[in-house]
């Protein structure tokens, strides 16, 4: 902050020479009692600077009076003022009382002068009893005030907690006179000129020395919004784990593969109005078909790890057959299929066909996992993107919020494996102690709810869904029985909010933002152990 060279009016760096002028040394403290600290310092360095004077730190633990013990000390305390007001008087009408001293003075003042028996009642009036009373606490606190301390630690206890006096750091400078001591300091020059050059002036001209300290000004630069940083987390920790990203480019799904291929009925009330976006333009989804934009991604992404696994057999592609994946889903739901029985209501295709802004990232796990179908093995998938939701927002929920998602497919898998995979991952977000709570959802049997103790909130908190993918919804895809996956998802906001301290999901995302908390907030360390 620059601070002008004369501040309300005065030239602190003049007083300082014409101090020094007067005597060696002094102490800021008693020769600038009002002139704030900031103003202080920075003349004492600009004469420093020129080495004009020398300056040593002084700090200290000072008694100061806060702002009603310095009213008291310079205007008498609030007894002495109910008093002064009664013995004016003669006599006065107690409602009467904090007209003329203010209502904070006629409330305390008075148990403290009836105390002090310096006024009596009589009836609904004040008389006045002592003739001239000692103001002893106006004595007190104005012997603090001139020498910023107290004898006894028990009169200060007693001040601190009536909030009349506290203990501050008080820095004071003592000042000298420096080899290049003058009584004013010499115009300044700041630029060289061709014009000194060549008129030889610049070799007697007063050079301003550079300012080594001063601080560049503040450069505009980009920053990565919470939920990224969090993000660069997750992904670490996922990538650590041996997961694969999948692609989560494509917002709008059709309500095949964000709810048909999940086995979630078309009747489910997620699916309707409430919870769904349904896209009106186009009215209708191309039937399932090969995607060869996610296919190049996948591939990519993928790269050589699918080789790492060998199977006993030779590696044998079954390709993809969409209109049978089409047809077996329609009979899983309608008549079921795979020895399962099914929902038994008729499918409508056109449902299937709907278009939807996926209502959860779980939609293109589900691509993903119809693809193994392709080369079936073990395979780790995650992925971290926004879903959306026709949600009535308030503090704590979105119509899009970002989902963190993982699947694990291998043979063997059991649900005991699942709750030491959470333990693990969330292990390593710093939430230990989990909990897991049976729940459904369409898609997963069993289901688990995953809770967590937040030590920072010290609650339990709810972190995540997850489940055993269903053979309703594995075997239409064509992997086989013994393939088992697990799958989980969190929301990415609320990690972030704890993190953060962040309340309101609104200040996190959205257009209420203040670009300064996405500009300022520290690099995110998940505390892990
Ligand atoms: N799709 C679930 C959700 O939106 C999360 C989930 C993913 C649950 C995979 C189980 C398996 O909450």
């Amino acid at each position: 902050v620059p601070v002008p060279l004369k501040a309300n009016g005065r030239d602190l760096t003049q007083e300082i020479l014409d101090s020094l002028a007067e005597k060696d040394s002094f102490k800021t403290n008693e020769e600038f009692p009002d002139v704030p600290q900031q103003e202080i310092k920075a003349a004492l360095d600009r004469l420093g600077s020129r080495s004009m004077i020398q300056y040593d730190t002084l700090d200290s633990e000072q008694i100061l009076l806060t702002q009603e013990g310095r009213m008291i000390a310079e205007e008498g305390s609030h007894e002495y003022k109910v008093w002064e007001v009664v013995k004016s008087k003669g006599k006065i009408a107690i409602k009467d009382l904090p007209k003329v001293v203010g209502a904070d003075t006629a409330k305390i003042g008075q148990g403290a002068a009836f105390k002090n028996k310096w006024i009596k009642k009589d009836g609904d009036s004040l008389l006045p009893v002592a003739d001239s009373p000692k103001d002893t606490a106006r004595e007190i606190l104005a012997d603090i005030q001139s020498t910023k301390s107290v004898a006894d630690p028990k009169v200060f206890a007693d001040l601190k907690k009536r909030k009349l006096a506290t203990t501050g750091k008080v820095i004071t400078y003592n000042v000298r006179k420096g080899p290049k001591y003058a009584k004013e300091m010499v115009v300044e020059v700041t630029d060289l000129t061709a014009d000194m050059l060549a008129n030889g002036s610049w070799q007697s001209a007063n050079f301003k020395p550079y300012n080594f300290k001063a601080l560049g000004a503040a450069q505009n630069s980009g920053a990565l919004h919470p939920l990224m940083k969090v993000r660069a987390e997750f992904r670490a920790i996922f990538f650590n784990q041996g997961f694969v990203e999948m692609p989560t480019s494509r917002f709008v799904e059709s309500g095949f593969w964000n709810f048909d291929a999940l086995f979630v009925p078309q009747q489910h009330p997620a699916r309707d109005q409430q919870d769904t976006f349904f896209i009106s333009d186009p009215s209708k989804a191309d039937m399932p078909r090969e995607d060869p934009i996610g296919e190049a991604a996948m591939d990519a992404m993928e790269g050589g790890a699918r080789l790492l696994y060998q199977p006993k057999e030779p590696r044998k592609l079954v390709p993809r057959d969409y209109k049978k994946y089409f047809n077996d889903v329609k009979t899983v739901h309608q008549d079921g299929l795979f020895g399962s029985t099914g929902y038994r209501y008729p499918f409508s295709e056109d449902e299937s066909l709907r278009l939807v802004l996926r209502t959860h990232t779980t939609a293109v796990s589900t691509w993903c996992l119809h693809r193994l179908a392709e080369d079936p093995r073990p395979a780790r998938y995650f992925s971290i993107d926004r879903v959306f939701r026709n949600e009535t927002v308030d503090a704590t929920h979105l119509a899009e919020f970002h989902q963190v998602e993982g699947v694990i497919a291998d043979f063997g898998l059991t649900l005991g494996g699942l709750m030491r995979f959470m333990e693990d991952f969330f292990g390593k977000l710093g939430l230990t102690n989990l909990r897991f709570k049976p729940a459904y959802n369409p898609y997963t049997e069993p289901s688990m709810e995953i809770f967590g103790y937040h030590i920072g909130l010290a609650k339990w908190v709810e972190i995540g869904n997850s489940g055993m993918f269903r053979p309703e919804m594995l075997e239409p895809m064509g992997l086989p029985k013994d393939l088992r996956v697990y799958g989980f998802g969190l929301s990415l906001e609320r990690p972030t909010m704890i993190k953060y301290g962040v309340s309101n999901i609104r200040d996190l995302l959205g257009h209420k933002v203040d670009l300064g908390f996405i500009e300022t907030n520290a690099a995110v360390r998940l505390d892990k152990n």
